[in-house]
């Protein structure tokens, strides 16, 4: 397994990325996808610092089943089927809960990994709703840690 968090991907790592995802989605465009999020709180442009669908929230069971749909489909196969990492990109069932994990979250999801121009992770929030993404955050949130 690898470190909890700051792992430092090696090129090798991302041709292996792409081979797999271009196994498991040899019929599928890996286009980020819109996410429906109708059903949850809309929130607008401004982001916000922490992620309003986590429960109390009256709708929590909705976002976790949104996010869960958006997270297969744009994130998983960097990151994972089930949020569970095969080692490619950071297991992100082990970010931070609250608020310290959703402010690195929302950084990375806005800002992506680039480094000497190298896209290792996209700018997801070019392509996902603030709401699709707190839901992702909320579907991983519900996901048990130990394996
Ligand atoms: C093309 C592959 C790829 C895709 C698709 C991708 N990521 Fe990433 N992600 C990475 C890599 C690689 C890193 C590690 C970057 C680094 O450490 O510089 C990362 C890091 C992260 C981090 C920081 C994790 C940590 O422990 O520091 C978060 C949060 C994250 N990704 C969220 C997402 C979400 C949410 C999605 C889907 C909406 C997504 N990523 C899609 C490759 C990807």
């Amino acid at each position: 397994m690898f470190l909890k968090n700051k792992l430092v991907p090696s090129a090798a790592a991302l041709l292996l990325c792409a081979g797999l995802s271009g196994q498991a989605f040899a019929h599928g465009d890996v286009t980020p996808q819109g996410v429906d999020t109708e059903g949850l709180e809309q929130l607008g442009d401004e982001w916000r610092d922490e992620n309003p669908y986590r429960a109390p929230y009256e709708n929590n069971e909705l976002a976790v089943k949104i996010g869960s749909s958006a997270y297969n489909q744009n994130c998983a196969r960097c990151h994972g089927l089930e949020g569970i990492s095969g080692g490619i990109a950071p297991d992100l069932r082990m970010l931070d809960p609250g608020y310290d994990g959703d402010e690195w979250y929302q950084y990375r999801v806005v800002n992506g990994a680039v480094r000497d121009g190298k896209v290792y992770m996209p700018k997801m929030a070019d392509y996902i709703s603030q709401e699709g993404l707190w839901a992702i955050r909320t579907y991983l949130e519900s996901l048990p840690v130990d394996e």
